[in-house]
């Protein structure tokens, strides 16, 4: 059976993205401002892993923007205290707590736990977001692979087997974010590890939602955030490098997540300058469209399918507009 991406002999059928299409728009939703959202609400905690840095730092400081109180985590001790200072300034230094940690290592995950409940007795927000993106390839480098799914996949279940019992039996709901990436969907060359972690995290957050929302009477729900091309120190953001054109913001993409948490949405597929949401979604269905209409790995980079990926963008989008 043909999915309309490309048939047995290789010519197009039209894009399944029509206009109209269920999955070409967004969900229309009723946006919620910070008056009345009971988890990104003043006097709420959150916990964000990776907040050293990037995206988990911009979290921090907009959640302080908002009042909660923050609790941060991170392996490198002087960005968490950069972050720690800037968020103080925000909420006071009495609304933070920094605990150096690394997210691979479970006793210091529940270290962590202990810290945050103990000062605050609840956790609104969980942003399992710390992660590590070095170079390999497919067949070398074992020990590079073991230490990318020891924090990329194990640091996330660390953290959400942590914390997730305690955060099911609170009576106040709240949301846990795991972080993604499109690499974990569309599977791009380049780096194979990050992107069977992300991989993973993509399933084992599906799997969560599931579990939460079969669970009786349970307040807590679950988030993927697929950042855009995001400028942070993964994607060489360094001090007085300027931010490329086509990149967000950390704060950018930590905005959008928020409004789509907001919203209730579990997939946060986050744009940026390059690459508009129909894109995304397009790129999406192709990659999907190898399994389903048998097509090689990765053919949206194979050469004997290059004409024929750019042509079936180029209608998806023709017909999208
Ligand atoms: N920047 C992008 O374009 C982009 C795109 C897709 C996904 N992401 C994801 O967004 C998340 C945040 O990344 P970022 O872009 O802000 O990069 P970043 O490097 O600025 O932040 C990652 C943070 O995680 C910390 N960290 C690394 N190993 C750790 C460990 N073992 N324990 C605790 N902390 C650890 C780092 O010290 C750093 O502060 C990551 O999960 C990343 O994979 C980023």
């Amino acid at each position: 059976m043909a999915l309309g991406l490309s048939s047995a002999n290789g010519s197009r059928r039209p894009s399944p993205l029509r206009p109209g299409a269920s999955f070409a728009r967004e969900n229309p939703v009723t946006p919620m401002d910070d008056e009345v959202h009971p988890v990104i609400h003043s006097g709420r905690v959150a916990v964000i892993t990776g907040a050293g840095s990037g995206i988990g730092r911009a979290a921090a400081v907009e959640l302080a923007k908002i009042g909660l109180k923050i609790a941060i985590a991170d392996v490198n001790e002087q960005g968490l205290s950069e972050t720690a200072a800037e968020v103080s300034k925000i909420v006071g230094e009495a609304n933070v707590i920094s605990v150096p940690t690394d997210v691979s290592k479970l006793d210091e995950v529940e270290r962590l736990r202990d810290k945050v409940y103990e000062a605050w007795g609840e956790v609104g927000i969980l942003m399992n977001n710390a992660a590590i993106a070095p170079k390999g390839t497919s067949w070398e480098g074992i020990d590079n692979w073991r230490k990318v799914f020891d924090v990329n996949l194990f640091g996330v279940l660390n953290v959400q087997h942590t914390f997730v019992p305690n955060m099911l039996h609170q009576e106040n709901p709240s949301v846990i974010i795991n972080t993604g990436s499109k690499q974990g969907i569309t599977n791009p060359p380049g780096n194979p590890a990050y992107n069977a972690t992300k991989a993973a995290v993509k399933s084992l957050t599906e799997s969560l939602a599931h579990e939460l929302r079969e669970t009786p009477a349970s307040n807590l729900t679950a988030h993927l955030l697929i950042p855009g091309w995001t400028f942070t120190g993964m994607t060489g953001a360094s001090a007085g490098k300027e931010k490329p054109a086509g990149a967000w913001s950390a704060q950018e993409t930590v905005l959008y997540m928020l409004d789509k948490v907001r919203q209730g949405q579990f997939y946060i597929l986050c744009p940026d300058n390059e690459t508009r949401r129909e894109v995304d979604q397009l790129r999406i269905m192709w990659g999907a469209g190898d399994v389903a209409e048998g097509r090689p790995a990765l053919s949206r980079w194979h050469k004997d399918y290059k004409a024929l990926f750019e042509e079936y963008i180029r209608d998806g989008l023709a017909q999208l507009d």
